[in-house]
Parts: structure tokens; C-alpha cells; sequence
């Protein structure tokens, strides 16, 4: 099996040039979890209806940030339905809570088509795209991966791997931790709510 081993020392090598600018899923996900670095930080990015939004216009709210794409078919809407439910669940009290949806396929999600998709989550909900420097860099600071791969047969198809965490950052904008994918609205609550009750000065 000395052959199979070359060629798939091969195929890694080739794998680690294709990454030498990007932080592969692995290690971005490394960081995440153990904390390594901070998490969370500025952004400038455009909102659904065009208009432009920094991470401080959200100061004095809690944040709750995801990074997904409105073509994804089956994660991304699982999630912003937990955190649509989980603000509904909140009562008048989720007025505290900032929804915000990040694009990972800035190409696709302009403003307009974010305007269709995010109210189908919450009226609150905030759907922010931008260039793909402005969304490169978000992603980077929240330690985001996220990646284009083409599909089926017609040329420029594709999708978008990406990892998907809900970021929960404090009144001031700092990271308090992060719900995995398929997170349920009660466990949200559940975390959330206690930090409605207490706002920091
Ligand atoms: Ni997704």
C-alpha cells in the first residue's frame, strides 16, 4: 500500500498549497473551541436595505450573530428558525437582543435578496452583505470558515461549506460564547434570558 500512501501524501500537499491563505475549517474551529483567540470584533457591512452597519451601532443590545447563505438548503434556515423562535419565546423583553444574519456568498445575497429572506425569520432579524473583503474580514474576526465549492454540472454553480455557530456577544460587544448548529430555541432561552435581566453598565 506504499503507492496509495504517496498519492495521498500527494493529494495533501496539494490540499495545504490550496489552503495557504485561508485558515483551513480545522484549525478555525480549534480556535473557536478552545478558545485560543479572541472572537468577535469590528465589521462594516451594508444591511437589507442598504443602508451601511458597523458592529457599533448594536452597542447597548446583545448580539446574536450568524454567518450563513440564504441558497443554503438545510442548515442555515434550521438555525435562523431556533433564533426567530427563541426571540418570540423572549416576549417584549428580546427588544434587547439584536438578530443579525451574515452573509458568506456575497455575490448571490445582495441587499434585495436579503430583503426577502430575513423577514421570514424574525422582523427583526438583520441581514447584512458587502463586498467580499468586508465579508472575508467579519468572518475572520468571528472565526468563521467558509469556502466556495462548486456543484452539479452547470459551470458557476456552487455552494458555500461553511461552519455555523451563533455567536452571543454582551451589551458592549463582546463575545460571551457561542450555540452549535441545531441549538433549540429553549436552550437559547434558557442562556439568554438571564443575561436580559442584568444588563451590564
Ligand atoms: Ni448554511
Amino acid at each position: 500500500m506504499r503507492r496509495a500512501g504517496a498519492w495521498l501524501y500527494v493529494m495533501l500537499a496539494f490540499a495545504c498549497a490550496g489552503a495557504a491563505q485561508a485558515r483551513s475549517a480545522a484549525e478555525t474551529m480549534d480556535i473557536l473551541m478552545w478558545n485560543r483567540e479572541p472572537v468577535g470584533g469590528p465589521f462594516e457591512l451594508i444591511d437589507q436595505s442598504g443602508k451601511p452597519r458597523n458592529d457599533r451601532d448594536f452597542r447597548g443590545k446583545l448580539m446574536l450573530v450568524y454567518f450563513g447563505f440564504t441558497y443554503c438548503p438545510d442548515v442555515c434556515p434550521t438555525d435562523l428558525m431556533a433564533i426567530g423562535q427563541a426571540l418570540e419565546q423572549l416576549g417584549p423583553a428580546a427588544d434587547a437582543v439584536q438578530p443579525i444574519f451574515i452573509t458568506v456568498d456575497p455575490e448571490r445575497d445582495t441587499p434585495e435578496h436579503l430583503a426577502d429572506y430575513v423577514p421570514m425569520f424574525h422582523p427583526r432579524l438583520i441581514g447584512l452583505t458587502g463586498s467580499r473583503d468586508a465579508i472575508g474580514r467579519a468572518a475572520e474576526v468571528y472565526k468563521v470558515y467558509f469556502a466556495k465549492v462548486p456543484i452539479g454540472k452547470e459551470a458557476g454553480d456552487y455552494t458555500v461549506d461553511h461552519t455555523s455557530f451563533i455567536y452571543l456577544m454582551d451589551r458592549d460587544g463582546r463575545y460571551l460564547g457561542f450555540f452549535p448548529p441545531g441549538t433549540s430555541a429553549e436552550r437559547m432561552v434558557e442562556i439568554i434570558r438571564p443575561r436580559l435581566a442584568a444588563p451590564s453598565q
